[in-house]
């Protein structure tokens, strides 16, 4: 006689995003999970402004959004909106707050962030986006590329876990340079997103 099997399905892991502006890692982030059969999906998108095209994403996409105030997120970090919702990994694509501790404290490694400079050069508060562009080209250096690292209680301080470069040639902008490193962010945010929750 032939003994059934139970075959156990695991339950997928559930990722809030959180993102302040255009969204174009969010949107290549959420393409990555909730239209490929990986582990995880895209559960949330947090933003803390209400004007931004990534809330536009969410609700193209069907995802549940969810609009932070500043004073509650220092308070208790939306922490039981986000464990009511069962959130296990937090990812920051363009997100400008920086992360509370009690936040931290809770999602110990599990929260990733992406950032537009090869730290530990450029980091630090009020660096971001275009800003930090800018300080490359200001500081005449040769290559810049993109930081994916763990997110502890001091800015762009958490352990790096990827960095990939791009060239700065003699004309760049900080439009052309933007485009390279969004370029760079698109190619390897999402997977290496997926290597993070395989062994988180
Ligand atoms: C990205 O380039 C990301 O690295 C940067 O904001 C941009 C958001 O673009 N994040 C920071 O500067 C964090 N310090 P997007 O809205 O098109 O995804």
């Amino acid at each position: 006689m032939i003994k059934p099997t139970t075959i156990v399905q695991q339950e997928k892991k559930r990722i809030a995003v959180f993102a302040s502006g255009t969204g174009s890692n969010a949107q290549k982030i959420i393409e990555h999970f909730n239209y490929g059969n990986k582990g995880a999906t895209v559960a949330l998108v947090v933003s803390n402004n209400t004007a931004t095209g990534v809330l536009k994403i969410a609700e193209k996409e069907n995802i549940p959004s969810l609009i932070i105030e500043r004073n509650k997120f220092y308070e208790d970090g939306y922490l039981p909106a986000l464990k009511k919702i069962r959130i296990d990994i937090i990812v920051l694509a363009g997100f400008m707050w920086k992360v509370p501790d009690q936040l931290i404290q809770s999602y110990q490694n599990k929260i990733i962030n992406i950032h537009p400079a090869l730290l530990p050069k450029f980091g630090g508060k009020n660096m971001y986006g275009n800003f930090v562009h800018e300080a490359v080209l200001k500081a005449g250096e040769k290559e810049s590329g993109i930081t994916i690292h763990y997110v502890d209680e001091i800015y762009d301080h958490g352990k790096i876990i990827f960095q990939a470069k791009c060239t700065i040639d003699d004309n760049e902008t900080t439009e052309t340079l933007a485009d390279k490193i969004h370029a760079l962010e698109h190619e390897f945010y999402s997977s290496i997103i997926e290597k993070v929750l395989l062994t988180a």
